[in-house]
């Protein structure tokens, strides 16, 4: 069977939606370890809640991303990871980790990507003045949230939106599709032909 590891840097609110999904049987698998790089975040909080182990592991300690990353695939597999996802962990993952666990690594993007990829997308929706924003959960390859798409949600961008109404409004849908998506991952439901993925329906009964 599956186990999913998340990484985490703070508040940890679609880290809490894989853990709801998990108690519930909806996500197919346990989340087996949170791992973050910042301490006495409310994402190590939530974990210890939920009776899953945690550690800290400043990314500061290390002098490169790939020897950080090295050691993050060390503790992962210490704990029988094999799915890892990355719940709003604002550090940028290399080669060392991808390697580690191909076409297993997930990530959660506020916004409707290509656009507005990085740091900030609802700030960069807001100015940039779109009607129609939203969240996609992807694999992660090297690049910049560029890896192929497997969920998208739009949400409309309202007159008087600010980056609190907006942002909360779009998390709502990332803690539906997040936990899906790493279902169907788990579940051995992810086709992939090139950039393209297909999502396959969960079989009658299941
Ligand atoms: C989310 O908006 C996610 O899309 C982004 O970082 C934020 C994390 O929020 N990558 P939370 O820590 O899961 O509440």
């Amino acid at each position: 069977m599956s186990v999913v590891g998340v990484l985490v840097s703070g508040n940890g609110s679609n880290l809490q939606s894989l853990l709801d999904a998990s108690r519930d049987g909806r996500l197919g698998a346990p989340v087996g370890f949170v791992l973050s790089n910042k301490p006495g975040v409310l994402a190590l909080e939530r974990a210890r809640r939920a009776g899953v182990p945690s550690e800290v592991l400043s990314h500061r300690e290390f002098p490169s991303r790939e020897a950080f990353d090295a050691r993050v695939v060390e503790r992962l597999r210490a704990h029988g990871v094999d799915t890892v996802v990355l719940a709003g962990f604002l550090r940028v993952v290399t080669g060392v980790l991808l390697d580690a666990f191909p076409q297993r690594v997930v990530n959660i993007h506020p916004s409707l990507l290509p656009a507005f990829p990085g740091l900030d997308a609802q700030a960069q929706a807001l100015v940039h003045g779109v009607k129609v924003t939203g969240c996609t959960v992807h694999l992660v390859d090297p690049g910049l949230d560029s890896g192929p798409i497997l969920a998208q949600r739009a949400v409309a961008v309202l007159p008087d939106d600010t980056v609190e109404t907006l942002r909360d409004r779009i998390l709502a849908e990332e803690h539906k599709i997040l936990p899906e998506m790493v279902a169907a991952l788990v579940g051995g439901r992810v086709r992939l032909d090139g950039r393209r993925v297909t999502v396959l329906p969960v079989p009658p009964g299941q």
